[in-house]
């Protein structure tokens, strides 16, 4: 953001007129217009401020804002009224002045509003605290309760101030408010009973009609509808952009916070009431005897109504109504009032009622706004008086008013200069007079004691005998003719006897601010401001506090035959008072301007702004305060703005402020006729000088710029060049470390590679020198070898040829025979003398050897496998072996023997009792004991036997008994014979001629048949003393039986058998067996 030093920076137009050049009335609206149309609403005249009224919000009242003007001196920022505000509290603060704020302008310019801006400004810049807040609260919300009772809507303003308003703000020595005091003046009250068209009568009325509630307005017998009462202008009831329903209940409020209590509040809402009632009170003309007009009340419930409303009795103001009372010396005369005089009456009491009413308010607000403290105060006034007004129709009010501004231009003429006059002599320059307009003698017209205006009028009202308008214009005429700037047809002065612009019953005062035509009729009327006795007196009658209290001179006790002072005596004196009251303040004017007349913003009508220019003076307030020197400055601020100018003040100046200026004014040449040191400020006569000094500073901080530009700019080139610099050798260290550990690790592979080839071609080198020794030892070898065995050949060559090859062979063939043993051991099967498998031969020559060792390693196995077994288990298998031997591939019986074990004894003859007796008689030990079948030589049937077989005999017994049936020797046996097939049949043959054969041979089945025969067998081979018993295997043999010899046959049995072998005796000579075929 920018920061800003001084008014002169960014100026629109000229932000002070007294820097207009040249300064002429354009020029000048030029500037205001300029201004304007940027939105620069105020324009300085040296320490004034003029204020355009923009017609619309301007974001220039914000919080932010106060803080940007609060403690900054006046000049060094735009121009504002927070700066006004700020240098007004600032020198009441600080250095003790009472200050006070003069705002005027035309109604509508925006005094009351540049009045509320300079109290809030103020209440955000003093001190804050729980008390001074309640203060600050109570002082602006007064402002609220007096623009709802005093504002009105006009042509010129929605919320015209109709009475001029002083408040004094009073503050401790901190600066902090303590209360204020407020003094009104001159309430336009004629607005009461009638408002021009297009205007509103006080705000109050429709504030109470449209905000109260239904209650109050039921209390105050009243209803919601405008037109129900006389009073109230209809045409502009209701104003766009007011809300009186709020506006009500703000006023409410505000009244609150300023301290009315609910009863007062009350009270005032019944007085409004009062006298919208009473406008409608109406008369009608009522003819009496004496043939006078009499005056009767038309409808008598409105004025009931109101009686009730102000306690009054209802015939006693009824007759106030018809009657006034005239005394005069003692002498008490009754006379009655015609229709016109009872409105009249009626009016006057409204008017009267009303603007008590209004003057009790503001003491009211007074009593609760006051100083505590009884300290001293510093006060701060602030004045919204009503503006110099010109209508078509001017009458008292406006006179008044004018006059009012008459006197506060003159005091503003009057302080400015004087504040001039007193800042020359402070700063010690020589003071030269100014010519000037002095409106002290349109003053002196119009409140001259002796002759003037006002004291005419007064003299007329005063006077006995019939008093008009036209009288008292008579009197003006004469008296006040000569003076220059009274103007009257009828006037002495002959110069205005043909000037049509001025009527007859007017006359015409040349203000300080133009001319104004004003009609006579009504001043002396509104001069005397009367109120008929009887009315004061009824009011006074009132059961009602307020009313009593507004109407003190109705006290029949205190009746005072003496005038009331006129209206015009009142302002005048109070005028006075302000006036003095003003003096002894230093002021700040705050000059409103309204830039159109249609309330409108953006829109600037020049020659509106023209005329006020002009009545306000303000041209005339330039050349005051140009006339002696234009522009003034405290030295160390000049010297601050302009040290840049000058080679020796520039950068710093090391000695006073003052030298400092005048070396920089030296050195610039400025002519010694355009400025003057003062004690602390420089005086500039010409604004000419101080735009030549801002062009030159302007020009100057173009080329500090460029010059600061330059030098940064080169500033920045450089450090950037420097931070460039840097960092590249950084990036070029970094980068050279980069390349050279690239290089590093290139030049340390390359290396390594070569390293390793070399390596690799050395070691290569090396192994093929390696290789090459070992062959060349190998060779030397060889050929050592050779050559050695060619040696040992040569040697041996005579036996070599004979055994080498024998030799030779053997050798090889030891070698290849040790080679195949080791191999066929290692590779052995298993001891088990089933194991079938045998290593493959490795080489065919030797296929004899090697299945001889598969033989042997057989053998030895099973010898082996033999060598483990006890001497029973060796006979079992020896005769195993011999059934072997016997039977094997030629009975079929045989393989089914092979698991089956030879018991021997299977029936245990010895441990069973029952053979008891058969086994002692067979003495010898029982190598074989088993049941057998023998086969009956007749039929073929067999019975059992038991068989025995001893060393020496074969016994056959009963299984039964074991009676012996048969003991045949072995030496009796000649053969036995069994079949090739799978029964168990066998027959004993017996050596023909043996003592046993007498019986026949025997024919026997076992299941033992292999073991019994190779016992037999066995048992025969064994006997030295026998021969070998013959085992005779075929299916076909014969039997001896007794003397037969029987044909034993053996065929294949038919299915029809079953599985069992049958034997049949055939014939005699045969015997068949049948066999179940073998599966
Ligand atoms: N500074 C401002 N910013 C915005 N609007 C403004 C400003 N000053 C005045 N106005 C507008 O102009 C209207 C009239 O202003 P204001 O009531 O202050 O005039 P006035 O000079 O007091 O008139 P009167 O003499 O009739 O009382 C205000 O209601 C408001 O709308
Ligand atoms: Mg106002």
């Amino acid at each position: 953001m920018e920061v800003k030093t001084s008014l002169l920076d960014n100026m629109i137009g000229v932000g002070d007129m007294v820097l207009l050049e040249p300064l002429t009335e354009d020029s000048f609206l030029e500037n205001l217009k300029k201004r304007f149309d940027h939105n620069e609403i105020y324009t300085y005249i040296g320490s004034v401020v003029i204020s355009l009224n923009p017609y619309r919000s301007l974001p220039i009242y914000t919080p932010d804002k106060v803080e940007e003007y609060r403690n900054r001196n006046f000049y060094e920022l735009s121009p504002h009224i927070y700066a006004l505000a700020d240098e007004a509290y600032r020198s009441l603060r600080d250095q003790d002045k009472d200050q006070c704020i003069l705002i005027t302008g035309e109604s509508g310019a925006g005094k009351t509003e540049a009045s509320k801006l300079v109290m809030s400004y103020v209440a955000a810049v003093c001190g804050k605290g729980q008390e001074v807040n309640k203060v600050k609260e109570q002082l602006l919300q007064s402002n609220p309760v007096l623009e709802a009772f005093g504002n009105a809507k006009t042509v010129r303003n929605d919320n015209s101030s109709r009475f001029g308003k002083y408040m004094d703000i009073e503050f401790d020595f901190k600066g902090d408010p303590l209360g204020g005091v407020i003094s009104n003046y001159l309430l336009e009250k004629s607005r009461v009973v009638k408002q021009p068209r297009g205007e509103r009568n006080f705000h109050i009325f429709y504030q109470l009609l449209s905000g109260a509630s239904d209650d109050t307005l039921k209390k105050l017998k009243l209803e919601r509808d405008f037109s129900k009462y006389n009073y109230l202008s209809l045409d502009s009831a209701t104003v766009s952009g007011l809300d009186d329903a709020a506006n009500f209940r703000t006023v409410r409020n505000a009244m609150q916070i300023v301290g009315f209590m609910e009863d007062e509040m009350q009270s005032v809402l019944e007085l409004v009431a009062a006298v919208l009632k009473l406008g409608n009170i109406e008369f009608k003309p009522e003819s009496r005897c004496n043939g006078m007009d009499e005056s009767r009340i038309k409808d008598k419930n409105d004025l009931k109504e109101m009686c009730e409303l102000l306690g009054t009795e209802q015939s006693v103001l009824e007759r106030a109504f018809s009657y006034r009372t005239v005394e005069a010396k003692m002498e008490k005369v009754s006379t009655t009032l015609n229709v016109a005089q009872a409105y009249y009456a009626r009016d006057a009491l409204a008017k009267n009622l009303y603007s008590r009413l209004f003057s009790w308010l503001v003491t009211r607000i007074n009593e609760s706004i006051k100083a505590q403290a009884k300290t001293r105060h510093k006060v701060m006034g602030v004045l919204d008086i009503y503006g110099f007004e010109i209508f078509e129709d001017n009458s008292f009010e406006q006179f008044i008013i004018n006059y009012c501004n008459e006197k506060l231009q003159q005091i503003f003429i009057e302080l400015t200069l004087r504040e001039e006059q007193e800042e020359y002599i402070r700063e010690g320059i020589e003071w030269t007079n100014i010519e000037y307009f002095n409106n002290a003698v349109i003053c002196d017209l119009i409140e001259n004691n002796q002759n003037g205006i006002l004291a005419m009028l007064d003299e007329e009202c005063l006077r006995p005998g019939t008093v008009t308008d036209e009288t008292f214009l008579d009197k003006l005429n004469t008296i006040c003719a000569d003076h220059q700037h009274f103007e009257s047809r009828l006037s002495k002065n002959s110069k205005f006897l043909n000037d049509h612009s001025l009527p007859h019953n007017c006359f015409r005062i040349q203000h300080y601010a133009g001319k104004v035509l004003y009609r006579v009729e009504g001043f002396v009327d509104k001069n005397n401001d009367l109120l008929y006795r009887d009315l004061s007196q009824a009011m006074y009658k009132a059961n009602h506090s307020l009313i009593k209290q507004l109407f003190p001179e109705g006290n029949p006790a205190k009746v005072n035959l003496k005038r009331p002072p006129t209206a015009g005596f009142q302002f005048k004196a109070s005028v006075g008072t302000l006036m003095s009251n003003l003096q002894s303040k230093n002021p700040n004017y705050i000059r409103c301007i309204k830039p159109n007349d249609k309330k409108a913003s953006h829109v600037f009508n020049g020659s509106l702004v023209c005329h006020q220019a002009r009545y306000l003076g303000l041209m005339e307030n330039v050349r005051v305060r140009r006339a002696g020197y234009a522009f003034r400055q405290a030295y160390e601020p000049c010297l601050e703005r302009y040290k840049m100018l000058c080679k020796k003040t520039w950068p710093h100046w090391k000695g006073r402020a003052r030298q400092g200026v005048e070396v920089l004014m030296t050195d610039l040449q400025v002519p010694a006729e355009e400025f003057s040191y003062g004690r602390s400020k420089i005086f500039i006569r010409n604004p000419r000088t101080l735009f030549f000094l801002e062009e030159k500073r302007k020009q100057c901080l173009e080329d500090l710029a460029t010059l600061i530009q330059k030098i940064y700019k080169g500033w920045k080139c450089r450090s950037h060049f420097l931070l460039l610099k840097k960092s590249q050798v950084v990036v070029a260290s970094w980068f050279r470390r980069y390349a050279q550990q690239k290089k590093y690790q290139k030049i340390k592979h390359a290396t390594t590679m070569v390293q390793s080839y070399t390596r690799g071609w050395q070691a290569r080198k090396l192994l093929r020198k390696l290789k090459y020794q070992k062959k060349c030892e190998e060779a030397v070898t060889t050929i050592a070898a050779f050559w050695h065995g060619t040696q040992v050949r040569r040697e041996y060559r005579k036996f070599f040829r004979a055994n080498a090859g024998k030799k030779i062979y053997n050798f090889t063939i030891q070698r290849i025979m040790q080679k195949y043993f080791l191999g066929l051991k290692s590779k052995l099967p298993s001891m088990s003398p089933i194991d079938k498998t045998w290593p493959a031969r490795p080489y065919s020559f030797l296929d004899g050897v090697h299945a001889e060792l598969r033989r042997i390693f057989h053998l030895w196995r099973c010898k082996k496998y033999r060598s483990q077994f006890t001497e029973e288990k060796k006979a079992v298998y020896e005769e195993k072996l011999e059934a072997s031997e016997l039977f094997k591939d030629k009975k079929a019986l045989y393989p089914s023997s092979v698991r089956q074990p030879f018991k021997g004894d299977y029936l245990e003859i010895s441990k069973n009792p029952k053979y008891q007796k058969l086994s002692s008689a067979v003495d010898e030990k029982i190598l074989l004991a088993d049941v057998v079948n023998k086969i009956n030589r007749a039929n073929g049937k067999g019975s059992s036997r038991l068989f025995l077989l001893t060393k020496k005999n074969v016994v056959l017994a009963d299984q039964k008994t074991g009676q012996l049936k048969a003991n045949v020797p072995l030496a009796d046996l000649a053969s036995v014979s069994t079949s090739t097939q799978t029964d168990g049949f066998f027959a004993l043959k017996l050596k023909e001629g043996s003592a046993s054969a007498v019986k026949g041979d025997f024919l026997l089945s076992s299941d033992h048949l292999i073991e019994i025969i190779t016992k037999l067998h066995r048992i025969g081979s064994m006997a030295a003393d026998r021969e070998k018993l013959n085992i005779d295997i075929s299916d076909e043999f014969l039997v001896q039986f007794k003397q037969d010899k029987v044909c034993v046959k053996f065929i294949q049995g038919s299915p029809k058998n079953g599985n069992s072998v049958s034997c049949k005796r055939k014939n005699n000579r045969l015997l068949e067996v049948s066999v179940p075929a073998s599966s």
